[in-house]
């Protein structure tokens, strides 16, 4: 589960991380509240689950309350990459002297922690990596161990602070790891952090994942969850028992398998190089049954959101045969009727292909194109969606 900054910035709180006030408002009459008891210059901040919210414009800086106000006017309903704002943080402003990144997270692929860090924050940490790769120190970091003064040390050294600063910078990273281990986080990333014009380091902007897995050590992270601003086709999906995540891009994915629809996405991702870098939309396994009510309830939810333009079906019949899927999408397309407005490519393979390929062709319904493999339909798909 991500929280929200101003959540990551309530727990760096409670393990001492050194932060600034911050009161989060719902209406432009709470931020200009929240401001005049500030006091002084604020920064009004669009509270979303996605990063980059300074260049969407969901950062604003304002020198009194009514400037609050109309900073809250201006980015409240702002939609920051599909997320629309509801709520902003009216936080303390900071003077900037230097800006820093730092985050420690969960290195699945070594079965083990990785901290990454750099003097030179503040830019977008993918940036950076590639643009720079030198400037992120990348040090492993022992699960059993954690972060210790040294350890957090020897990370600031590697991140090429100077003697002066890497002392004060590793009493914080020590204090980040606390969150990470004390909360069961697999992400706690802060960029920027910051020297202020005063020689303070504080945590400018925070970002927490926790592992859900970990939930029944912390009853209390459930109160972190906020049920409403659920994506609603996630919500949606979810009363349908439809295992469905929704990401950025424009090709929308139905597969049967979580497996199938992972190297679907990777799939389409490569092909939509190709074709004006379209990306998959969403991640969405229909499971094993694939009937028609389910195939609806799919291409509902897909269809559903905005920014797809088109739709990959990649279906592989094992138990459930191909025909049932081909009926499934048909009647599908029947109950969904003028709802579905979108170009789909549909792959199948497996158990009874051709029968299934058949029914498709004989309903030769006007959105559908049958591809005869994976790679084709993922080239067709992400043409589709970036006509
Ligand atoms: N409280 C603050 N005071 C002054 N400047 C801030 C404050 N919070 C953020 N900023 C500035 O805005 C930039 C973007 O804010 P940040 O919280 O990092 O959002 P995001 O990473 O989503 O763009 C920061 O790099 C920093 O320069
Ligand atoms: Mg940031």
């Amino acid at each position: 589960m991500d929280l929200y900054e101003y959540q990551a910035r309530d727990l760096f709180e409670k393990y001492e991380v050194p932060v600034l006030a911050g009161i989060i408002a719902d209406t432009p009459e709470e931020a200009k509240a929240a401001a005049e008891k500030l006091g002084g210059v604020v920064v009004v901040k669009a509270q979303v689950k996605t990063g980059g919210r300074g260049k969407a414009g969901g950062v604003k800086v304002a020198k009194n309350p009514d400037e609050a106000f109309e900073a809250a006017q201006a980015i409240l309903g702002l939609d920051i990459k599909g997320h629309v704002v509801k709520r902003v943080m009216v936080a303390a402003g900071a003077r900037i002297a230097k800006e820093f990144y730092f985050s420690v997270l969960l290195d699945r692929a070594n079965r083990s922690y990785l901290s990454l860090s750099s003097v030179e924050g503040g830019m977008e940490i993918e940036e950076l990596a590639v643009e720079r790769p030198e400037a992120l120190a990348r040090i492993e970091v022992d699960p059993l161990e954690g972060i210790s003064p040294e350890k957090a040390l020897e990370i600031a050294k590697a991140a090429k602070f100077d003697d002066e600063l890497a002392p004060k910078v590793a009493d914080v990273f020590v204090k980040l790891f606390n969150v990470y281990k004390g909360e069961d986080a697999t992400l706690v990333e802060v960029n920027p952090l910051i020297q202020s014009e005063d020689g303070d380091i504080i945590a400018l902007d925070g970002k927490v994942s926790l592992d859900e897995n970990a939930g029944f050590r912390h009853p209390e992270h459930e109160e972190l969850e906020d049920k409403d601003a659920a994506d609603p086709l996630e919500a949606k999906a979810k009363q349908h028992d439809l295992n469905y995540v929704k990401l950025d891009g424009q090709v929308g994915i139905i597969g049967n398998g979580a497996g199938l629809v992972m190297s679907t996405l990777d799939v389409v991702a490569y092909a939509g190089e190709s074709h004006g870098g379209v990306k998959p939309a969403n991640f969405l396994d229909i499971g094993g049954g694939a009937s028609a009510t389910v195939m609806a309830a799919g291409l509902d939810v897909i269809l559903g959101d905005a920014q797809v333009k088109s739709v990959f079906v990649n279906v592989f019949g094992g138990i459930t045969s191909c025909v049932a899927v081909a009926e499934g999408i048909v009647k599908a397309l029947e109950i969904l009727g003028d709802a579905a407005t979108k170009p789909l490519v549909v792959r199948l393979d497996g158990n009874q292909v051709e029968e299934g390929r058949q029914i498709l062709a004989a309903a030769n319904h006007p959105l559908v194109t049958l591809a005869a493999g994976m790679d084709e339909g993922a080239d067709k798909a992400a043409e589709l969606a970036n006509a």
